[in-house]
């Protein structure tokens, strides 16, 4: 494991993922491979591009001939898809996107790395897998898949392209399924990301419902050092979930981002709730930890210092809230919030 092929590299964790790898691993060689969407940005690489152990291929996943010679020209023996449609709420407005990629690109991926003979293909998969999961319960990885959203289902079908081709063609294959991430270049419609650009602004937090969701906020670091276990010491067929392991309700989140801004609680807007929304994510993730990894941070911790890489980052986000996401914001808000909310 040596020449890696990171697809989705220049979006939110794969650009962490890059740097997690180059920071560590002095000998490995790093292609991030990405079609560069509206959530791909290489301002997220800026402090690798001149790296010699670092190269770009703009292409899509979806794409065999490019994949092929990209893996053939690298020498690529390692793939770790962070590639994706990612948006819950883009995937209510327009799933198509959501099936070409997570589920033929995925798909494109695996013939490669089986006609190639990879050493290793890496899935990064969610736990919005398992849907909808009740208080008291936590997923295990063994549990059935009961994806909800037309992202969730996107997903699963990715994962269980993955292990059919681990079980059919001995394809040498990994799974991770990990809760939500926050940190550093994060596209701001997710919601940390959001809520703290539109608190830094005064601008209201449109928070879906009652706001009694749950999710386990984690640090992308962790995350991303949790895949780095996984790919040198897990177990090949087998999935792993990544997480706290602990969650908690979005009007907490709200509470504490606030707080790290200094903001007051009247920017909180309780709005029209996302159809199908899943009311709790929770994952035991004893199997990860049998690794020998550990969070280093808590979902609170985790929370401030995002809200503060935001504060202390207006070059990266500002020009991005500028461009296409403000028609994606009035198309997603403008109703929920009336005209006084839509920047
Ligand atoms: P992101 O939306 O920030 O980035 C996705 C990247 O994939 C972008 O750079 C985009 O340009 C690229 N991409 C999209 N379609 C492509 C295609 N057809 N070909 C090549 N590149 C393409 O996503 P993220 O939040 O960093 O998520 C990365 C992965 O982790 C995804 O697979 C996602 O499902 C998974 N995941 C995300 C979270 C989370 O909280 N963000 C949690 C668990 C799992
Ligand atoms: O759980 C892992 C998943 O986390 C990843 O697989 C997805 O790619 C990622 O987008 C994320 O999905 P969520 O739907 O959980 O993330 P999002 O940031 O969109 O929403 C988090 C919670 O906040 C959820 O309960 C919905 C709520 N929310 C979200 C937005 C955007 C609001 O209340 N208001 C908002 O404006």
């Amino acid at each position: 494991m040596k020449n890696f092929l990171i697809t989705g590299g220049a979006g939110f964790i794969g650009s962490n993922f890059v740097l997690h790898l180059l920071g560590h691993y002095t000998d490995y060689q790093v292609v991030v491979y990405d079609k560069l969407t509206y959530a791909g940005n290489l301002d997220n690489l800026l402090e690798v591009s001149d790296d010699p152990r670092y190269y770009f291929v703009k292409g899509d996943i979806c794409d065999p001939g490019l994949v092929t010679e990209t893996v053939r020209k690298y020498e690529i023996d390692t793939i770790v898809n962070f590639a994706a449609e990612t948006h819950v709420d883009r995937s209510i407005m327009d799933p198509d996107a959501f099936v070409k990629t997570n589920v033929n690109g995925t798909y494109v991926l695996l013939e490669v790395a089986r006609e190639q003979n990879l050493e290793r293909y890496h899935q990064v998969s969610t736990d919005e897998v398992y849907g909808d999961v009740p208080e008291g319960y936590s997923s295990i990885e063994s549990d059935p898949v009961a994806p909800r959203s037309p992202y969730a289902a996107s997903k699963a079908s990715g994962d269980l392209m993955t292990l059919a081709f681990f079980t059919t063609y001995d394809l040498p294959v990994t799974i991770t399924r990990g809760a939500n991430n926050i940190g550093p270049y994060q596209y701001p419609e997710k919601v940390v990301p959001l809520f703290a650009t539109n608190a830094i602004d005064n601008l209201p937090l449109p928070i879906y419902g009652d706001g009694r969701q749950m999710r386990d906020y984690q640090y992308v670091g962790d995350h991303c050092r949790a895949v780095d276990k996984v790919l040198h010491f897990g177990e090949i067929g087998q999935v792993y979930n990544i997480g706290t392991g602990h969650e908690m309700e979005n009007l907490t989140m709200v509470e504490i981002l606030l707080d790290a801004l200094d903001r007051p609680g009247d920017l909180i807007r309780h709005v029209t709730d996302r159809p199908g929304h899943d009311r709790r994510y929770s994952l035991n993730v004893d199997k990860v930890r049998q690794l020998g990894w550990e969070p280093e941070f808590t979902l609170a911790e985790a929370i401030t210092m995002t809200a503060h890489w935001y504060r202390d980052n207006e070059w990266w986000w500002r020009k991005i809230k500028m461009g296409e996401f403000q028609t994606y914001y009035e198309a997603q808000y403008g109703e929920r919030l009336g005209s006084a909310g839509v920047s």
